[in-house]
């Protein structure tokens, strides 16, 4: 398993090579400012010697090169730290940390792995900032996909596993929404994902990789085993998910939870969602990678069947917290629909492919737990890449 993320700790302008900040120069100085651009090729070049001979330069990647029955699979945005805790000894794991923004660097690694399927999961994912950011999310999501496809087109890669959104499917007026139901976005999050689903689907029309789009509800929980959980960074907490700001409340970090919106035309007028557990979620990636076929697209929900509503969704993390969780009604958000749930039917008869681990209560207290014993989720963020 492979990561495509990297740390930007610094702004962009400062992370770009710039020519140590020469603009002016003082023609007094010009002597000493010859000495210096000579001292610093030299250094450049004594650097160069030394790394060209530093056994890692020229050691091809453990992935550039296939052997029999080892399948390479690159995953983008699986969280780094959450990795790294996993496999702490990678063996023949290898991270590499890069922004999928930039393409020459995606394409530099595609040609030196040889991956056979790709597990595009890389974005931003925050409905609410993309009101606010619309462009964030179109280069983040749309044209990351673009560039991600190109590369996997250039170097051959057969199989490709895209995390896509309900969000695609806007507020269809039926529910349940099934995969034929109508795309109609209402926010650039869905809008970003819909066009990155249209830009996979013209491209399989002449191609012959095996693509699986599986377009994801709500998804809640976190490892049963303890070894992960949800840590949104800070920065984003103010548009986090419902499962983030409910343990922020109960943690006291936030001081209650506020509730956007309660004249919906829902049962009790808060939204109403299809929350899935991360573990069922998992299961619908390896049904689906053992069901993708050459030249064919499969595109299918990933939902329980079942809308539960912001309400309900508070109650049951309450329970699931022990806390009394205080609720502040607000106003609608920009961007929310009324009501959206799935119609599975589709995953189930060809995926067999059910929820099986997705309890609302008992997949909070799981990911409760987790929430308690980290209190500073993996330790410092990574900064976002583009
Ligand atoms: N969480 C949900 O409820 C939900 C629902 C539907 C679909 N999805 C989709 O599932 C996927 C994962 O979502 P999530 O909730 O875990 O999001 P997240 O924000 O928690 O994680 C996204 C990951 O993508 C990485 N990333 C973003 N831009 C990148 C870039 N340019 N280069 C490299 N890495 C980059 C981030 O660093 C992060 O590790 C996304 O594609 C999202 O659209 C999530």
């Amino acid at each position: 398993m492979l990561n495509f993320s990297r740390a930007r700790t610094q702004p962009r302008s400062t992370r770009a090579m710039s020519l140590g900040g020469i603009d002016y120069v003082d023609p007094k100085k010009k002597s000493n400012f010859v000495g210096k651009i000579l001292l610093a090729a030299a250094l450049t070049a004594l650097c160069i010697l030394m790394l060209k001979q530093s056994p890692r330069f020229n050691s091809p990647s453990p992935f550039s090169h296939h052997e029999i029955g080892v399948t390479h699979v690159l995953v983008t945005g699986g969280a780094v730290k959450v990795l790294q805790e996993l496999f702490p000894e990678p063996g023949r794991l290898q991270f590499i940390y890069a922004d999928l923004g930039d393409a020459k660097v995606v394409n530099k690694i595609f040609s030196e792995n040889a991956f056979d399927i790709v597990m595009h999961f890389a974005a931003v994912a925050y409905v609410g900032e993309s009101t606010l950011d619309p462009l964030k999310y179109y280069r983040n999501i749309t044209s990351n996909t673009l560039v991600v496809l190109e590369a996997m087109a250039a170097h051959g890669v057969k199989t490709f596993i895209y995390s896509s959104t309900c969000a695609t499917y806007g507020e269809p007026e039926k529910m349940p929404i099934t995969e034929v139901t109508p795309q109609f976005p209402i926010n650039p999050y869905g809008k970003a994902k819909k066009m990155a689903e249209d830009i996979i689907l013209d491209f399989h029309k002449n191609s012959d990789m095996a693509i699986m789009i599986l377009r994801y509800f709500n998804v809640i929980g976190s490892d049963p085993e303890g070894r992960l959980g949800e840590a949104p960074r800070p920065e984003l907490r103010v548009h986090g998910r419902i499962s983030g700001a409910c343990f922020d409340a109960a943690r006291g970090i936030i001081p209650g939870l506020k509730v956007t919106g309660t004249d919906y035309k829902t049962a009790d007028g808060t939204c109403v969602r299809d929350y899935i557990d991360v573990t069922d979620l998992v299961d619908a990636h390896v049904k689906a990678l053992e069901k993708a076929i050459p030249s064919k697209v499969g595109i299918y929900n990933v939902g329980t069947g079942r809308g539960r509503s912001v309400k309900e969704f508070v109650e049951a993390c309450k329970k699931a917290t022990g806390v009394n969780i205080k609720v502040e009604q607000l106003p609608r958000r920009p961007g929310d629909y009324a009501e959206v749930f799935s119609d599975p039917t589709k995953i189930k008869l060809e995926l067999n492919w059910t929820a099986q681990h997705t309890d609302l209560q008992e997949s909070l207290r799981i990911a409760w737990r987790w929430q308690k014993e980290h209190h500073n989720g993996y330790g410092t963020p990574l900064a976002m890449p583009s």
